[in-house]
């Protein structure tokens, strides 16, 4: 069997295409320009590409973006008091603080600092807390990115998710954490699976959706995986291949495509869909910062 390849790429275009439809129809009836600041503190390399396609893509869709770049030596009290600003600043509608950030700044700390209504990426406590009480579902409220697009993604592909038995890899506040609360309100039966989780390829032939999200370079074999399962691989790795950087996800594609039902690539599955529903959650908190319903993309 050869898998279906989940084509992030081109969802995410249709997603951005309603983004960029409901903020043009902000802008006409409302006068609204929705504003997304990205900051990002220190100078890693794949943060500063992700930040710059972040804004890069905001401004495509019509949306003011703000780039912030500070030193890695800031201190936390001065990205304290950039966020005091930002919550502030009218025109700025969706802050989202680049992770993970320099030692000397405890992460906790600043997301909790973060007007909750403003907090695109839905880490504050209180956004993190409504989802898990069930109040956030895929379609309101600000829920963290790279979930909302693995399961947009996965619905499309799937429909109904009931009664699906589904192992989350990783354990994190950004994906693994989230994606399994997500699946939970689809009535999926979740296990999350982690670094210390014994028998992991026995785990994984229960599966009938796979999410890998543990940052290891095709750590998950063909063999491990059901056949006809739907595998969502958030890994980004670079390796190198003859001397070439190459990326690839948690998952060893060539091996699961031949097993697989269906299966996210990488590039072009999941990582599209982050940016696309990060421009999506910033929309939606423009709208409920100005009183208005939250709008249905
Ligand atoms: N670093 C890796 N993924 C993310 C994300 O979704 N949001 C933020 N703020 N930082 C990240």
């Amino acid at each position: 069997m050869s898998a279906r390849i989940i084509d992030g790429k081109e969802f995410a275009a249709r997603l951005r295409a309603r983004v960029a439809a409901t903020t043009a129809e902000l802008k006409s009836a409302h006068g609204i320009t929705p504003g997304l600041a990205v900051v990002l503190v220190g100078e890693d390399p794949a943060s500063a590409v992700y930040v710059k396609s972040k804004g890069k893509a905001a401004h495509e869709d019509g949306l003011r973006a703000y780039d912030i770049r500070h030193p890695a030596t800031l201190s936390q009290e001065a990205l304290l008091a950039q966020i005091r600003d930002l919550n502030a600043d009218a025109s700025v509608h969706g802050i989202l603080v680049q992770m993970p950030l320099p030692s000397q700044i405890d992460p906790q700390a600043i997301i909790a600092a973060i007007d909750p209504l403003k907090d695109v990426d839905g880490f504050h406590p209180l956004n993190a807390g409504r989802l898990m009480s069930g109040e956030y579902g895929v379609s309101h409220g600000l829920v963290a990115c790279t979930p909302l697009g693995c399961m947009m993604l996965l619905k499309d592909v799937l429909g109904d998710l009931t009664g699906k038995d589904a192992v989350v890899i990783g354990r994190s506040n950004i994906v693994g954490k989230p994606i399994a609360q997500l699946l939970l309100q689809e009535s999926c039966t979740v296990t999350i699976a982690h670094s210390r989780t014994r028998d992991l390829a026995a785990l994984c032939a229960r599966a009938d959706i796979l999410v890998a999200a543990v940052g290891r370079a095709e750590m998950v074999r063909g063999s491990w995986i059901k056949p006809g399962a739907t595998i969502i691989d958030v890994g980004i790795n670079r390796i190198e291949v003859d001397g070439k950087n190459k990326l690839v996800g948690d998952v060893a594609y060539a091996e699961a495509a031949e097993i697989a039902g269906a299966i996210t690539p990488v590039p072009g599955g999941v990582g599209p869909m982050t940016i696309a529903c990060l421009l999506r959650n910033t929309v939606v908190a423009a709208a409920l910062q100005a009183g208005l319903n939250p709008p249905a993309i």
